[in-house]
Formats: C-alpha cells, sequence, structure tokens
C-alpha cells in the first residue's frame, strides 16, 4: 500500500489516500497539491526512425519528471504508422523501451491516415486512440490534401465510430503562400506562410466533415482566435467537436523568433500575442477542451539550420504543468482549469478508464528552467532561463513513486 498522508486537494482540503501498491511505503505529502496524473494527447516520441531525436526511454523520464502518466503518440515516425503490421512492430519497440528503463508509462497510439493505406483504418479498431490526419505537411511525408480522400477518412471513420484528430493547415494555401516568400530566409517569415487564414480553410473543412459524416473530431494545436470561433459555433450546432492547445500557443508569440530564431519554428506557428489572449478566454468559456504538449524534439544542430531546412517543433513535456502553475498564480488559470485540461477533458473525449496516477505539485516553489535540467533526449527547452512558480515534485503512476523534480 501506497499512503499519501497529509496532501491537499485543489479546494484546498486535506487528503489521505491510500494505493494500492506493491510498494509498502508513505509519502508525507504536507504543503503539496494532489492532482490526478496528467494525460498528454499529442506526443511526438520519434521512434522509430527518429532516435537521435527522442526514444521511450528519454521521453518517458521526461514526461514522468512533467507530471504526465499518460501520453498519445502520433504517427509520423519512420517508418510512419499508417498499416496494422507497422502498428504492432511500434507497440513492440515502445514496450522493449519501457521495459529497459522500468517506467510503465500508459500510452495510446494515433494511427496514421495515408492515401494509399485507407483500407488500413479499419483494421486497426480498437487498436489505437484515433486517426491523425494531416490536412498540411509537416515533420515527415504524411498528408492528406484532397477533398476524396477527406472525405473516404471521416466517412470510414464514423462508420468504425473512430475519432479522427485533425493538423488543420491548409496545404494549398501554404504552398501559395509559400512562393510569395522564396527570397527571404527569416524564420519569422514561418508564420507568414503558415498564416491563419490556412488554419480556418482547414478548420472549416474538417468541421463541415464532421457535419455531413458524424464522426467524432479533435482539433490538434488550436493556435488562433479565429479557429476558436469556428470551434465555438461547431459546438453550439451540437457537433461532436472538440479542441486543444498547446504550451507554446498558451506561453509563446511571434516576438519569440527575436530570441529563440529556429527554436521558434513549429506548425501550426506562433502567433500575435492577441491570440494567446483568446486561448486562455477559450480555456475560461469550455471552448479549449485539452491541453497537447505537441512535444516535438529536434536536436539542436537541426534547429540551427537556416530558415527552408530547420524542422518544425519544440519539446515541452517536462516544463508545461510548470507553466501552467505559474499561469494560476497570475491568475490565468484555476487549479479546476489545469485538471480539466490536462486529464478530466482527456478522460472523458477518449473514454480512457480510470486510474490510480497521481501528481503531488510544490505550487510554491520556484524554479529556473535549465536546458542541462532537461531529460528528453534533444535536451533543450524553448523557456530555458524562465523563472516559474509551481512543480511538481512525485509522480505517482499505477501505485509507484516516482520523484518528479530534475
Ligand atoms: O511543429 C511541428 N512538429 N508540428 C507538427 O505537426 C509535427 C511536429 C513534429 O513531428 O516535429
Ligand atoms: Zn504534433
Amino acid at each position: 500500500m501506497l499512503r499519501i498522508q497529509n496532501a491537499k486537494s485543489i479546494a484546498g482540503t486535506l487528503i489521505n489516500l491510500d494505493i494500492p501498491s506493491e510498494q509498502e511505503a508513505t509519502i508525507d505529502a504536507t504543503g503539496l497539491t494532489l492532482l490526478p496524473g496528467l494525460i498528454d494527447p499529442h506526443v511526438h516520441f520519434r521512434t522509430p526512425g527518429y532516435e537521435h531525436k527522442e526514444d521511450w526511454r528519454t521521453a518517458a523520464q521526461a514526461a514522468i519528471s512533467g507530471g504526465y502518466t499518460t501520453v498519445f503518440d502520433m504517427p509520423n515516425t519512420l517508418p510512419p504508422t499508417v498499416t496494422l503490421e507497422l502498428l504492432k512492430e511500434k507497440k513492440s519497440i515502445i514496450d522493449k523501451q519501457l521495459k529497459e528503463i522500468g517506467i510503465p508509462l500508459r500510452y495510446q497510439l494515433f494511427f496514421g491516415a495515408d492515401k494509399q493505406h485507407l483500407n488500413q483504418i479499419a483494421k486497426v479498431k480498437g487498436q489505437v486512440i484515433g486517426i491523425k490526419v494531416f490536412m498540411g505537411c509537416s515533420t515527415g511525408g504524411l498528408v492528406i490534401d484532397d477533398d476524396e480522400s477527406l472525405n473516404a477518412i471521416f466517412k470510414i471513420a464514423a462508420a468504425e465510430n473512430m475519432l479522427v484528430a485533425v493538423h488543420a493547415e491548409d496545404e494549398c494555401l501554404m504552398n501559395q503562400n509559400k512562393k510569395l516568400y522564396v527570397e527571404n530566409k527569416e524564420y519569422a517569415i514561418h508564420s507568414k506562410i503558415r498564416n491563419i487564414q490556412a488554419a480556418v480553410i482547414a478548420v472549416e473543412k474538417a468541421i463541415h466533415l464532421t457535419r455531413i459524416y458524424g464522426t467524432k473530431l479533435y482539433i490538434l494545436h488550436v493556435s488562433s482566435a479565429d479557429e476558436v470561433e469556428l470551434i465555438q459555433k461547431a459546438k453550439q450546432e451540437g457537433l461532436p467537436v472538440y479542441a486543444e492547445t498547446t504550451p507554446h500557443h498558451l506561453f509563446l508569440n511571434d516576438s519569440a523568433y527575436a530570441t529563440l530564431n529556429g527554436k521558434a519554428q513549429v506548425n501550426p506557428p506562433l502567433r500575435a500575442s492577441k491570440h494567446q489572449y483568446a486561448l486562455f478566454q477559450a480555456i475560461h468559456d469550455g471552448i479549449i477542451d485539452t491541453l497537447g504538449t505537441d512535444h516535438a524534439p529536434h536536436t539542436l544542430a537541426e534547429k540551427a539550420k537556416a530558415y527552408g531546412d530547420c524542422p518544425s517543433g519544440m519539446p515541452s513535456i517536462e516544463v508545461a504543468l510548470k507553466l501552467l502553475l505559474n499561469a494560476y498564480h497570475e491568475n490565468k488559470l484555476s487549479l479546476n482549469e489545469i485538471v480539466s485540461l490536462t486529464s478530466k477533458r482527456a478522460k472523458e473525449i477518449f473514454n480512457l478508464p480510470e486510474t490510480n496516477d497521481f501528481v503531488l505539485v510544490d505550487l510554491s516553489k520556484q524554479t529556473t528552467i535549465q536546458d542541462s535540467q532537461m531529460k528528453t533526449k534533444c535536451g533543450w527547452s524553448p523557456y530555458a532561463g524562465l523563472v516559474l512558480t509551481g512543480e511538481p515534485v512525485y509522480t505517482i503512476l499505477n501505485g509507484k513513486t516516482y520523484p518528479a523534480v530534475t
């Protein structure tokens, strides 16, 4: 039995908790606040094929130190997860790596929609958390940029009762935009090429497909007020549409190119600061349901490449909770909202079983984010140098305690 004594609930009441466990231990949680273990519906743990950026040994350590006990991994690996066979292979590699590191991180996999393998979707029903559709190109080669395939995917998913998660950026508009800026090699151009209009076109299209087929739709990494407005309308219409935002769209904006250079390049890109306010408001209004870290590690050498060769994405799973707790201190989020974003809504949307996973946080501890502390294999954070208040102290996964602090 694992005994947690004297913890505080988010409502401020004292809690003593007995968690069935092989371990006989007592944690004196005086001064600590108990939250459910965090669920990250959106990570890129890079295995197989890109293990120089990350693998499940390093990623599981990063997740646990960030308070996360469950992750959903994306299919843009090498090879991409687009057949039943590849899905099985990926699972066996992950299980092996998690066993090696001794962290039984809970995970689910998204299946990649691919034009050549649409017949595979029904075959993986029950074995994946949903189907990932890249409506615009991002890291890896997966893209569905034609209406015929999109219709087919939404139709199959509805028939099989599977969820569709969309990376909603319109490939056609982005290709047009690219031509306007061929001469310009500044990283900041990224936000102009992959502009808000590209996101709006794709979000509108995805919502319309849900309207036609009734497919459960999860809109990944919502980054702008404009998308929020469309999602609000879809929800008011009663459509099964759910929305995620990311730490970087909440806590960074397009002024970050000036200091972070290529490290600030991400898809969808960073937006003007007014969109950050709109995203926080959308959380208060229940329009944004979840926070996905979109943990997308690339090496420092890769991120130092010139615009055009620099890959998009940034790591964040081990700092996301600290950013959220700090936002609580700044009166930008309540603890209830943090729990909603990081576990409650994900459990509801993805029908996850109840677990005995928790994270104990010290709400008042101040820390400085440092690259040298990062457990992710890529070894850097876009938030390095930030002083944040509030940090995870213990992560409890399936009755076992892992110290979260570095
Ligand atoms: O910035 C991004 N990086 N956006 C994506 O859609 C993919 C991700 C990655 O895998 O690197
Ligand atoms: Zn992603």
